[in-house]
Formats: C-alpha cells, sequence, structure tokens
C-alpha cells in the first residue's frame, strides 16, 4: 500500500536514481545545473523543455517579476491570518486559491503567476505577522533576491542571493513526490493550475513531506562543540532516537541533493566570514555517518537534503518556521511544470482500490 514502487506517470521533468545518488533535472545532473543556473533559467527550463536564450530569459524574468503584486483579497487575507497567528504554511495554502483573481483561462500564465506570487505571499505574511508593514513589491530584482527582499525589508547580498537561488534550483523538482502527485491528480480531472497548487501546498504542509530540517539543525546546536559530537550521538542512537538528517527512503546512498547545498554552505559561510558553524555541522555529519555505520550495519543510511538546508537557510537569516515555506517557493516550479505534462497527457488518473470492509449486512436487521 502506499503506492510504493508504483510508477503512475512518464515525465521528462526530474529522474531520481535512488541506488546510484543521483538527480536529473530536465535533462541536467542537479549538480551541474542548481549552483550555476538563475531561478529564472531553471523556470523557463520546466515551463518550455529547454533553456532560454539570453533575450528570453530576460523577457521571462520580466514577466515574471510582473507578476509580484498580489491581488487584494489576498493582502487582506494575509492581514487577517497574521492577526490570528497561523502558521506560515497555512498563510500560504489560503493565499494561494486567490491568485485566481489575478488568473486567466491559460495553465501557464497560471503557473507563471503562481511561482512570481510565493515569495509576496510568504514575505508579505512573515513580516505581517512580526507586526511589520510588507516589504512592498520590486520588480527590479532578480526571483531569489526578491524573496529574500520580501522577508527582511533589505536587499540581499550578491552571496545571499546565489545561496538562496542554489537552494531554490535543488529543490524544484523531485520524480512524484506526494505534492507534485496531488497535483498531477487534481489537474488530471482537468480542474485548474491554481487549484493543483493548492492542494500541492496542502500536501507538501504535512511533515512527513515538507519535513523538518530544524531538528537537524537542533542537533547541531544542541552538540555545540566537535569533541561532544560523539557522545550526543551515541545517547541518542542508544536510546534509540533517529538522528534527524540522516536516511532516505529513496537514497540508498547520498543523496545529491546534500553534496550541492554543501558546497553552498560552504561557500556562503566562508563568504561571511561565520564558518564555525559550518565546520561544526561537518564533524557532527562525519560522526553521525560513523555511528550509523556502527549502530546499524548494512543499512545505508546517509546524509539527506534535509541537513543541510538546515544549514544554509539558518545561514541566511531564516528561522526554522521558513523552512518548509521556502521549500514551497522552490518546489511551486515543478508542480506547475508537471501539471502542464499532465494537462499534455489528458488522462485522467484514477487508481483503485480494493474493499476491505464487510458485505452482506442488512439495513432492516436489528
Ligand atoms: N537515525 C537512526 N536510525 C535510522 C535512521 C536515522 N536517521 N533512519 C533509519 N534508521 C534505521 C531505523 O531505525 C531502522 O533500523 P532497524 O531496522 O534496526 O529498526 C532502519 O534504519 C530502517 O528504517 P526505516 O524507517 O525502514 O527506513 P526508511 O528508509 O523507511 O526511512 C526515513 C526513511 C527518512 C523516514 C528515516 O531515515 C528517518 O526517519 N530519518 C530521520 C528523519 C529525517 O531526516 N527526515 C528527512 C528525510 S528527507
Amino acid at each position: 500500500m502506499g503506492l510504493d514502487g508504483v510508477v503512475a506517470a512518464s515525465t521528462r521533468l526530474s529522474r531520481v536514481e535512488g541506488e546510484a545518488g543521483q538527480l536529473t533535472l530536465a535533462g541536467y545532473a542537479v549538480e551541474d545545473l542548481a549552483p550555476h543556473a538563475s531561478f529564472e533559467e531553471v523556470a523557463y527550463l520546466f515551463l518550455h523543455g529547454r533553456l532560454p536564450e539570453r533575450s528570453e530569459c530576460a523577457g521571462f524574468a520580466r514577466s515574471l517579476a510582473q507578476r509580484r503584486v498580489l491581488p487584494d483579497a489576498a493582502v487582506e487575507l494575509l492581514g487577517a491570518a497574521a492577526r490570528r497567528k497561523v502558521p506560515v504554511m497555512d498563510a500560504l495554502r489560503m493565499a494561494v486559491p486567490l491568485l485566481s483573481m489575478s488568473g486567466t483561462d491559460n495553465p501557464l500564465d497560471n503557473a507563471i503567476t503562481a511561482i512570481a506570487a510565493f515569495p509576496s505571499i510568504v514575505g508579505t505574511y512573515w513580516r505581517l505577522r512580526n507586526g511589520e508593514c510588507p516589504a512592498g513589491v520590486r520588480t527590479d530584482l532578480p526571483h531569489a533576491a526578491y524573496y529574500l527582499h520580501q522577508l527582511f525589508g533589505t536587499e540581499p547580498s550578491a552571496e545571499q542571493a546565489r545561496a538562496l537561488e542554489t537552494y531554490l534550483n535543488t529543490v524544484c523538482d523531485h520524480g512524484l513526490n506526494a505534492s507534485t502527485f496531488a497535483a498531477r491528480v487534481i489537474i488530471s480531472t482537468q480542474s485548474d493550475l491554481i487549484s493543483a497548487i493548492t492542494g500541492a501546498v496542502g500536501a507538501l504542509k504535512g511533515p512527513l513531506h515538507g519535513g523538518a530540517p530544524g531538528p537537524a539543525l537542533e542537533m547541531v546546536f544542541e552538540i555545540g562543540k566537535p569533541e561532544r559530537a560523539e557522545a550526543v550521538i551515541r545517547a541518542k542512537l542508544d536510546r534509540g532516537e533517529r538522528i534527524m538528517g540522516f536516511g532516505h527512503r529513496i537514497y540508498r546512498v547520498r543523496d545529491p541533493r546534500a553534496d550541492v547545498l554543501n558546497q553552498a554552505a560552504q561557500r556562503f559561510y566562508a563568504s561571511n566570514g561565520s564558518r564555525g558553524l559550518y565546520d561544526l555541522a561537518r564533524s557532527v555529519e562525519q560522526t553521525a555517518l560513523r555511528l550509523l555505520h556502527e549502530y546499524k550495519p548494512g543499512r545505508r543510511l546517509d546524509t539527506n537534503v534535509e541537513f543541510y538546508t538546515a544549514l544554509l537557510l539558518h545561514g541566511l537569516g531564516l528561522p526554522a518556521e521558513l523552512f518548509t515555506p521556502t521549500f514551497a517557493a522552490g518546489r511551486v516550479l515543478g508542480w506547475p511544470a508537471h501539471c502542464l505534462e499532465q494537462l499534455r497527457e489528458g488522462k485522467l488518473i484514477r487508481p483503485q482500490s480494493t474493499y476491505a470492509g464487510p458485505v452482506g449486512l442488512s439495513y432492516f436487521q436489528p
């Protein structure tokens, strides 16, 4: 059950090879594409099936930037949600359907609207909830820089923007994960793209999918000094606890996204002069891998994407509560691309169930 091992779609968008530890994004290895391409280039690649020419990329970036303004109804809703202090993912899930107010009947247009709007939604909500005014829409900033501007109200450094861009590119798609599957199921009924993305946000919200990168970092902070790593991790394993940031259902070797984010974190922490936390995390990772090998021989437990996600996003100044919404701001690239693919296929996704309930009961019998 749970559809493990079932192939439910054919896609040109991403290939996840768990045994080899490889992730291909629309033809490119994640290590090749994510740290070097702009978010706009990757978005174009996903929506159009090829990387853009320079002029196409500039035009695409302009159309993304022009769609950053949220409908008034969405801003009002975010204000009401902020007064109730709802979690950020709930605010995002409530605001996305209101993008239909500025939507059209064209799925590609709606795809660009949704991708453009996520930074505005998350940033506006975050600031309102913290009692601050929204940062105001800027159309002159590239997408990743705009996301950080929406959160913090200031223009990020080139290093900060690049680090976030690498993260968003790295997590933009990952095979038929639960939220992408949810989006494909919804659009397969010939529903609209904004409905599909709303459903996908709902699926990503769950901790079994959107994950909890926070705990991986909490462990690093709890350890505090490299020389404490062995004792703390051993105690956790002795108590039968799981070491957060290690192990993956599909990758049986190192998650390739962990490598990309590790290198991005290394570059970023070196650039802002606070290598200490990075070095501590590296030594925690080495110790954890050694002890997991000792405690779970033959289990092939390796570092997963959450470990370096936490380190990188923390370095950018994001609190743990913003980790999953920021994941959503990356994954909102894959969702509409999958929807467009599913629409081209034109087939309703309708699996079957086996009945496990009683039969032959009589309504009239006492
Ligand atoms: N720390 C310690 N032991 C772990 C472990 C971890 N992070 N991940 C798996 N194991 C152990 C299990 O205890 C189990 O051991 P046992 O057979 O002796 O009981 C064995 O490895 C297999 O566990 P299982 O739950 O079947 O593996 P899975 O592939 O289904 O689990 C995860 C995948 C992600 C749920 C799991 O690795 C985990 O809980 N990781 C920590 C949380 C995390 O980082 N989540 C983010 C994922 S991106």
